[in-house]
């Protein structure tokens, strides 16, 4: 018969939850990931207590008394927690030595993915069905209208812009993905960069009535990917001016922080502040969600396409900083990025 003592490191050195039973159906172990999920109290127990699953009791019975594998599938809850494995039954020189597999992360995973598909086809579907319309109108009613047409024409040239536009942000977040474990190597100035993204940004902002603020130190070295940080800075600036009050102020600021607690390395800070209405407590946690929009009405009239903030996380978390929303209605919005200082 297999030996328990000698199976043990084995059966520990596997991620999974798995227990190996003795020839009476007893559990004899149990690793460390088993006795998480099942309780520490299981071992020399037997399995029918154990593990009260009725898709289990013929396998193991057919894999102690006959030596045949088998699969089961179950559902296990532990307090709030409702989990569901694949368990692999396989009869060792007399005993019997289950492992369970997760199937939990791996449906939660297939669920957002197809969430995920069907956003992106409805918001592809939008500007489609409005350039089909305007289409129609060309053809039919507005045909000998030049007037109509320049006017229709331009609106199917806002949709085509929109379209082109989810579709760059789908394929950045795509690349962002690929990268996730590459971290950028190129040493960049980050106050360099803010001051030109707001260069860029500013003209615009005060056509809108707002104003941009700097306050930048001299230099704030950072290993960084130039075009990715300039996404950020522009994403941020962008949305502080989109949302915030008219006539607003944005305040964009980048600080030394000695020991960012959490990166255990010195870091700059960059706020992205504004005076505007602010976010509800409840959407906050929810931003970087792909296509979260609080007001997506609001936000597709400005042509955005909720991907902004999704974009900005991946690429914080490639540079292995940390990104920071606080906001409270009436009280503005402040976006902080910390970065590792090089
Ligand atoms: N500074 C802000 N003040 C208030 N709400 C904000 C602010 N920044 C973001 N939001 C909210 O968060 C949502 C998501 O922002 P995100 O940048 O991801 O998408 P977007 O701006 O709608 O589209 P895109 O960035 O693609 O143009 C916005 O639609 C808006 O509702
Ligand atoms: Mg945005």
């Amino acid at each position: 018969m297999t030996d328990p003592a000698q199976v043990a490191p084995v059966l520990d050195a596997l991620v999974e939850p798995a227990l190996l039973l003795d020839r009476a159906g007893r559990v004899a172990l149990a690793n460390p990931a088993a006795r998480d999920v099942l309780g520490a109290w299981i071992v020399g127990q037997p399995h029918m207590a154990v593990l009260r699953q009725p898709a289990l009791v013929s396998p193991v019975e057919d894999a102690l008394a006959g030596g045949i594998e088998g699969r089961a599938r179950i559902t296990h809850s532990s307090g709030a927690v409702e989990a569901a494995y694949e368990v692999r039954i396989t009869p060792l020189d007399g005993t019997v030595l289950l492992v369970f597999r997760d199937l939990t992360e791996a449906q939660a995973g297939a669920s957002q993915r197809r969430d995920f598909v069907a956003n992106v086809s409805h918001e592809l579907k939008t500007p489609l069905t409005a350039i089909a319309g305007f289409i129609e109108t060309l053809q039919g009613p507005a045909r000998d209208d030049p007037a109509a047409r320049g006017r229709f024409l331009a609106m199917m040239a806002q949709e085509v812009a929109r379209m082109d536009r989810l579709v760059s942000d789908l394929l950045s977040l795509s690349r962002l993905e690929g990268q996730a474990r590459r971290r950028p190597t190129d040493r960049l100035d980050l106050a360099a960069l803010a001051s030109e993204a707001a260069g860029l940004l500013r003209p615009g902002a005060e056509a809108e009535g707002v104003r941009i603020a700097l306050d930048l130190p001299e230099a704030a070295p950072v290993q960084g990917d130039r075009d990715q940080l300039m996404q950020v800075l522009s994403n941020l600036i962008e949305n502080a001016v989109k949302y915030g009050a008219r006539p607003g102020r944005v305040t964009l600021t980048l600080q030394p922080v000695a020991r960012e607690p959490v990166l255990r390395a010195r870091a700059w800070r960059l706020e992205v502040a504004d005076d505007g209405p602010g976010i509800a407590p409840e959407h906050v946690p929810r931003l970087t969600e792909r296509f979260y929009r609080v007001d997506t009405g609001r936000s597709r009239a400005q042509g955005g396409t909720g991907l902004g903030l999704s974009i900005v996380k991946h690429i914080v978390n490639r540079h292995r900083g940390r990104l920071r929303i606080e906001s409270a209605p009436g009280e503005g919005t402040r976006v902080s990025v910390i970065l590792p200082a090089a």
